[in-house]
C-alpha cells in the first residue's frame, strides 16, 4: 500500500548526495504524517510549541530570534539554524551530537526548554488516543501501525528530506545564464573561492556550501563560559570551540547568524571574517585577517544573497 516517493530535487543539488538510511526509505504516507507532527503543538508538554514555532517556514525555516522560546517562554543558549537541505548531512546540531535526522527529531520534544515533555510515552499515549494519527501510522507503517518513538522519528525525518532550497541565481548562473547573477555577485564569488581573498570555499565547499566538518572561527570565545561545541561530544583538543560549518543555502532568509546568533546581518558576517574573526587558542588556521575592501566585502555579501532560491517542501 505504501509507495515509493521520488524527490524532485531543484537546480544544484545533487541527488547522489542524498543521505536516506536503508531503515527509512521514502514513503508519501511516511512524509504526509512527519509533516502534520513537524506542525503540530501537541507533541510539546503544554501544546504550545510546534518544530515550525522554531524552524519558520517563512524564516528559511530556520528563526529570526537570537535565541527560541520554548514552552513557558524559556530559552535556550543556541540559535536554530536552518532544516533546509538537512537530507545532504548525516550529522545533525551545531555540535553534531546527532547521527540522523531520524536521531535528532526526538532531540526537542524532551528538551525542558523547547517542548518540555519530561518523558516520551505521554506524547505518544496522546498521538494513540486521535483516531486520525492511528490512521496515519497505520497508512506509514503498515506491518502493524503500532505508534513509537522510533517511528515519530522516521516519520518527522522523512518529512524534513523534502525540505530543500536551491534554483537560485547562483545555480542558474553556473547553469550558464551569465546574466542571473548580478557583476557585483559575480565579483563576490571569485572573492569566496579565492584563497588570497576571502577563502571561504576551503569550509564552505560543494553545492550545499558545508566541508560537513567542524572548525573553530571563534564566535563566543571571548566569554566566561563560551559554549565549546564540539569537543564536549568528540573530546578531540582541536574542537574545542568547533562547530559544524552551516549551509549558505538560503541565507538571506535565516538571520541572525552563527550558533549564538550573534551576527545580525550578512554585512555584519562578513565585517567578522574580514577582522580575522576572535582570535583564540583553538582558532582555524584558515581563518585570517583578509584585509577586503569595503567594495569587496560588500560583493562577497551579494554573492551570499545569490544563494537563495525556490525553497520546496512535501505538498508546499
Ligand atoms: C524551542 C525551539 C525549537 C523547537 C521547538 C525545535 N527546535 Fe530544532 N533546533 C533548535 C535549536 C536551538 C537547534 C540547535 C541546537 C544545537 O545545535 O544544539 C535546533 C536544531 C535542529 C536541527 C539541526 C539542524 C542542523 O543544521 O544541524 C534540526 C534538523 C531540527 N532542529 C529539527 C527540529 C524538529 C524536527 C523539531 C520538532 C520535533 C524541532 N527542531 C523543534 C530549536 C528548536
Ligand atoms: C575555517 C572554516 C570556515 C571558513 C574559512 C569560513 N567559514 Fe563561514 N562558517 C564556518 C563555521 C564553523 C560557521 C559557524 C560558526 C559558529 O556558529 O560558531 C560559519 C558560519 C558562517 C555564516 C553564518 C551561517 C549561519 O547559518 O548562521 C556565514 C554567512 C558564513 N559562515 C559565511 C562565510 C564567508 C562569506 C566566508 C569567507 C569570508 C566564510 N564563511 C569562511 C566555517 C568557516
Amino acid at each position: 500500500m505504501t509507495g515509493a516517493y521520488r524527490l524532485t530535487f531543484p537546480l544544484g543539488l545533487d541527488p547522489e548526495a542524498a543521505q536516506i538510511p536503508r531503515e527509512n526509505p521514502l514513503t508519501e504516507e511516511k512524509i504526509r504524517l512527519g509533516k502534520r507532527l513537524y506542525f503540530d503543538p501537541s507533541l510539546s508538554v503544554d501544546n504550545t510549541v510546534s518544530c515550525a514555532s522554531c524552524h519558520l517556514t517563512e524564516a528559511g525555516f530556520a528563526d529570526p530570534n537570537q535565541f527560541s522560546f520554548g514552552v513557558g517562554g524559556q530559552k535556550g543558549n543556541r540559535q536554530a539554524p536552518t532544516v533546509i537541505n538537512r537530507i545532504f548531512s548525516r550529522t545533525q546540531f551545531w555540535d553534531g551530537r546527532a547521527g540522523s535526522l531520524e536521531e535528532q527529531a526526538l532531540g526537542p520534544i524532551l528538551n525542558p526548554v523547547e517542548m518540555g515533555n519530561p518523558k516520551i510515552e505521554p506524547v505518544l499515549e496522546r498521538l494513540r488516543a486521535d483516531p486520525s494519527y492511528v490512521g496515519a501510522f497505520k497508512a506509514a507503517f503498515p506491518e502493524d501501525g503500532a505508534i513509537t518513538d522510533t517511528r515519530v522519528g522516521k516519520a518527522i525525518a522523512s518529512f524534513e528530506r523534502t525540505v530543500m532550497s536551491g534554483n537560485s541565481p547562483f545555480d542558474r548562473f553556473l547553469a550558464g545564464d551569465a546574466s542571473a547573477m548580478s557583476e557585483s555577485a559575480q565579483r563576490g564569488y571569485k572573492l569566496f573561492k579565492d584563497e588570497n581573498k576571502g577563502n571561504c570555499e576551503t569550509c564552505h565547499v560543494s553545492f550545499n556550501f558545508t566541508d560537513e566538518n567542524y572548525n573553530n572561527i571563534g564566535v563566543g570565545m571571548h566569554l566566561k563560559n563560551a559554549d565549546l561545541g564540539r569537543h564536549p561530544i568528540s573530546k578531540v583538543e582541536g574542537h574545542q570551540g568547533a562547530f559544524k560549518t552551516p549551509t549558505l543555502r538560503q541565507i538571506a532568509s535565516t538571520a541572525p547568524y552563527m550558533h549564538d546568533g550573534s551576527e545580525k546581518t550578512l554585512e555584519a558576517v562578513v565585517a567578522y571574517y574580514n577582522r580575522g574573526g576572535r582570535p583564540n587558542k583553538w582558532l582555524s588556521p584558515k581563518i585570517n585577517v583578509l584585509k577586503l575592501s569595503s567594495q569587496e566585502q560588500e560583493d562577497l555579501v551579494e554573492f551570499l544573497k545569490a544563494l537563495s532560491g525556490e525553497v520546496v517542501w512535501y505538498g508546499k
